[in-house]
């Protein structure tokens, strides 16, 4: 069984540091067992200096975002053809920092999805409610939605990620019982069932407040297959300890 281990540095971290950590992250990816994928998404800058350093071991490289659009008159964005011809294998769409600081709704993030697909890239798509959505009873319903709407529509035979991420679990050291991760998972199992071809290809991580502590238990939650990793992704000694319990 396939484990994505993905790690989100988001707006962290410099040259020095970016060299640092991926050293050692490269090291435990290369140690960890062949089903196991490590992925590292960089701030965008960083990204030629990590693929370059990477490219002999096992470790992969993302980014943490691109624009739906292939070229134009788009400031400050990057599009999934420059990321493909970098040599970027992953890239995130539409996690809640993007949703809530940027306003990205399910169909930007669908049409960044599709673009990433497009040039062979493997899109991360995000999901996940809020917190009064979770008091109110609503998250599955409201989560099924978000999975239909920010899907490509087309996701043909390439491969995509999911990550369920509770905007509430991210970067608070909180997070859902394991009971409310498995039906969380169960539920977008069968959304992905409805919405894809037979034998298409997908896997669907948990994300928020990932840790060493409780990677094992997380990962082995039936239909979570792998995790995105914020915080705990900047240091090299609980980033490789969560890669060890990805067997
Ligand atoms: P966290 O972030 O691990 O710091 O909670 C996860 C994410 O935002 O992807």
């Amino acid at each position: 069984m396939k484990r994505w281990i993905v790690a989100n540095w988001k707006m962290n971290g410099d040259s020095q540091m970016a060299a640092t950590l991926a050293e050692s992250v490269m090291q435990e990816a290369d140690l960890a067992p062949a089903t196991v994928r490590t992925v590292v998404c960089p701030p965008s800058v960083y990204l030629p200096q990590l693929i370059d350093f990477a490219a002999k071991t096992r470790l992969e490289c993302g980014a943490q975002d691109c624009h739906g659009e292939e070229s134009g008159a788009f400031t400050g964005n990057i599009s999934a053809v420059m990321l493909a011809d970098i040599g970027a294998k992953y890239v995130i769409v539409g996690h809640s920092e993007r949703r809530e600081y940027h306003g990205e709704t399910d169909a930007m993030v669908k049409a960044k999805a599709e673009a990433a697909l497009r040039h062979g890239l493997t899109p991360v798509i995000c999901v996940g409610e809020d917190l009064q959505t979770r008091e109110a009873g609503q998250a599955e319903a409201v989560v099924g939605k978000q999975v239909e709407a920010s899907l490509p529509d087309n996701p043909s035979k390439a491969h995509f990620l999911l990550a369920y991420e509770p905007v509430w679990a991210i970067g608070s050291g909180k997070t859902p019982t394991i009971d409310d991760i498995h039906s969380m998972h169960a539920h977008i199992d069968a959304v992905l069932a409805e919405k894809t071809a037979d034998g298409q290809e997908y896997g669907v991580l948990y994300g928020g407040s990932v840790k060493a502590a409780n990677a094992r238990e997380i990962l082995q939650v039936p239909k979570v297959d792998g995790v995105l990793v914020g915080g705990a992704s900047l240091k090299a000694d609980e980033f490789c300890s969560i890669l060890q319990s990805a067997v």
